[in-house]
């Protein structure tokens, strides 16, 4: 596991209780402004979790959940210690860019369901780390906004297929290009919430959803949710035949 001060170092906060981990953006006095130290970091939090998890609860300390990428690597002074050299000429890029959006990515492992719990506002890259979970829990007081074009950027880190894929693409170009903030209750409409819950109650959500998603076997639900991540993209008769191929790999496992 990562070392708990490293990663307090760059605004993470990490508990695993059981099978539940609890990964906290925990830089509330900046809304919880994320760096690429923190993608890093949150990438090899990914890497290095117990086998035993089968939930991750993604959270923000304080009143926002994320406020997207710290705005002062934009500027001359930077971030201290943060290297954020972006440059299109770089041979690097490409290889930079993947291993931020590694920070991301880890989420969709079939091991364990991934929850945003959201509240406050969730901007650009924060916005993206919500559509990065599996589930997406919102306090009544939630603002969602895909904000990268209205600063000259695409959003680029692993938002755009999520929120194609539950929204569908005509809604997706509308936030995107408008970079209007979408309230709770709309999210919801849109499906890029679960559930909106009160503030007060944004917890008590998380943990009543962690008991329900506890209470099926890891087994199945590992396979479950590797099969549905596949439906997608198969044709039904590849995704009949992945049906019955998970199924049988779950039984053998049984067996033996
Ligand atoms: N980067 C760096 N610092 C930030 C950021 C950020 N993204 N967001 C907030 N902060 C800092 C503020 O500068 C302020 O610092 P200070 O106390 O030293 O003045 C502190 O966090 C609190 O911010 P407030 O604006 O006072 O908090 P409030 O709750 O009123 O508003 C909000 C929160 C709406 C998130 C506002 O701070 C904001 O609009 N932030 C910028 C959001 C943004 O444009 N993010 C980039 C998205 S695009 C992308 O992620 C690629």
């Amino acid at each position: 596991m990562p070392e708990l001060a490293e990663l307090a170092d760059i605004g993470l906060d990490l508990r695993v209780q059981d099978s539940v981990a609890t990964v906290t953006l925990n830089r509330p006095g900046r809304r919880n402004a994320m760096t690429p130290s923190l993608w890093l970091g949150l990438a090899e939090v990914g890497r290095a979790l117990p086998e035993q998890v089968r939930i991750v609860v993604v959270r923000g300390a304080g009143p926002s959940f994320c406020a997207g990428i710290d705005l002062r690597l934009f500027t001359a002074e930077g971030v201290p210690g943060e290297d954020f050299r972006l440059d299109p000429a770089d041979d690097g890029f490409d290889e930079i860019l993947a291993s931020w959006q590694a920070g991301f990515t880890w989420l969709r492992d079939p091991r364990f369901v991934s929850i945003a719990a959201v509240q406050g506002h969730a901007l650009g890259a924060g916005f993206q780390l919500a559509l990065a979970c599996d589930l997406r829990v919102l306090a009544d007081n939630a603002k969602l906004c895909m904000k990268e074009p209205a600063l000259g950027l695409v959003p680029d880190l692993t938002g755009t297929k999520p929120l194609v894929e539950i929204v569908g693409l005509p809604r997706a170009t509308e936030l995107c290009l408008t970079a209007r903030t979408v309230a709770a209750a709309e999210a919801l409409e849109l499906r890029l919430a679960e559930v909106v819950v009160p503030e007060a109650e944004l917890e008590a959500a998380v943990g009543d959803l962690v008991a329900a998603l506890l209470g099926t076997d890891p087994a199945a639900a590992r396979a479950t949710k590797a099969l549905l991540a596949q439906a997608r993209a198969n044709t039904l008769e590849q995704q009949a035949a992945a049906e019955r191929k998970a199924q049988r790999s779950l039984l053998a496992a049984r067996q033996r």
